[in-house]
């Protein structure tokens, strides 16, 4: 192996690093780590090397990933292959004892950085195997990452893993390409706390279920009871929907703009024929049109679930998911009932769980509205973080109950 090039990095990142944040981004020092080298040294103001860094030159902001702060780094370097096999092990055990998961198909073998593999994301959904890469570093280590995926899982066959480059941006949000055939699709059915759910790899960019909420949908079970009537707005495929259903919901009524992503629901559906169907709404809209026509037909609900995408455009202008909270937040109340609930998600990492939670206590203040703050709902199980590294906490909710 070649020496490995050994570059000064920004204050910051020392700090960083220190702190125990695994990126490097881009600055006037990482723009001039060599471009051709896989490995970078990463040394501090008075040259004392400090980490070993996998070095993605093409990646528009995190220019460098730390591997490990662990002398000597050459060596580290040398057993890297090793490296990745015993990391990949350590995160498939802790699944595998994990009881929880037994509940559920789809979970992550694999988190990223909470699991020492940085940008590597492994999902398990059923006998497939979605292999997602936040940075081309990995792109080298491919057959490395399957067969020792195959090795613990032997029973998953070739082509049913499934590699994906997750962009940085649009034109880099690819679909799935199988290892085999880029051409294919592939449609199977995964169960997730006895709900059947239809899954589609080979289609579009997100596969229908969101593996990283399932311990979240878990963990609102004590709230949806049998007298629950429940609104699911932004409901994608509905796996909110039919776990409410499931629950025993009287009434569930689904909300999402997608005519796509409503059908995918009703093929949800379809396939649980234990739930009753005609106890579903669904509505082609948008949720700001939705809870409108609600309040005119003077609907109410019990339990709200509002996971809005963390900015949309109407076209003109692009609105953030914090920002559009406050209205949202008043127009909801007018259709929830007394001591009814609602969860109130976001999906970034650029709002902490303090400014999130500052900003709807200021929303519910300045709408005179008095609700109590119960349970933070954050990733979990299946899905670490880590702490000093908040890009990993992206998620995150809210239970407001009405007093
Ligand atoms: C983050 S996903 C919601 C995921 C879902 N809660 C789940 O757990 O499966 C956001 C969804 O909001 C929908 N959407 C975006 N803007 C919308 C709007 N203004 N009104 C209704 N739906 C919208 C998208 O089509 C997408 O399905």
């Amino acid at each position: 192996m070649n020496k490995i090039p050994e570059c000064l990095i920004h204050p910051i990142s020392i700090k960083l690093i220190r702190s125990g944040h695994p990126w490097i981004t881009a600055d006037n020092f990482s723009n001039r780590f060599p471009r051709q080298s896989e490995f970078i040294i990463a040394v501090d103001d008075r040259k004392r090397p400090m980490a070993l860094l996998m070095h993605d030159p093409y990646h528009k902001n995190i220019k460098a990933r730390v591997w490990s702060t662990k002398f000597p780094f050459d060596r580290e370097a040398q057993h890297f292959t090793a490296g990745i096999q015993g990391r990949l092990d350590l995160a498939f055990e802790k699944r595998i004892q994990e009881t929880a998961l037994k509940e559920r198909e789809n979970y992550y073998l694999v988190f990223g950085e909470a699991d020492q593999l940085p940008g590597l994301f492994i999902q398990k959904l059923n006998d497939r195997i979605l292999i997602q890469f936040y940075t081309q570093f990995w792109n080298r280590y491919k057959s490395i990452i399957q067969t020792t995926v195959q090795e613990v899982f032997p029973e998953i066959k070739d082509e049913n893993v499934w590699f994906q480059l997750r962009g940085e941006t649009r034109e880099l949000q690819k679909l799935p390409i199988n290892s085999v055939d880029s051409e294919r699709r592939d449609e199977f059915h995964l169960q997730e706390f006895g709900l059947q759910y239809l899954i589609r790899l080979g289609s579009s960019y997100d596969h229908g279920l969101y593996t990283d909420m399932s311990s979240i949908r878990f963990a609102l079970k004590k709230y949806i009871t049998p007298e629950s009537s429940v609104l699911n707005l932004f409901s994608y495929t509905g796996a909110f929907s039919l776990w409410s259903m499931k629950l025993g919901a009287k009434q569930v009524t689904s909300v999402d703009l997608s005519p796509k992503y409503i059908e995918w629901l009703q093929q949800n559906l379809g396939l649980n024929p234990e739930l009753n169907s005609s106890q579903h709404e669904a509505l082609t809209m948008s949720v700001d049109e939705a809870l409108d026509k609600m309040k005119v037909e003077e609907k109410k609900f019990d339990f709200i679930i509002c996971d809005p995408p963390s900015s949309s455009s109407d076209g003109e202008k692009r609105t953030s998911a914090i920002k559009a909270y406050k209205d949202l937040i008043a127009k909801m109340d007018i259709v929830l009932n007394k001591g009814g609930k609602m969860v109130l998600f976001l999906n970034t990492h650029q709002v902490t769980n303090q400014k999130f939670e500052k900003t709807i206590q200021d929303n519910l203040h300045e709408l005179k509205l008095n609700y109590k703050l119960g349970m933070r709902l954050t990733l979990g199980q299946d899905c670490p973080t880590l702490k000093g590294f908040p890009e990993g906490s992206y998620l995150r909710g809210l239970l407001l109950e009405k007093v």
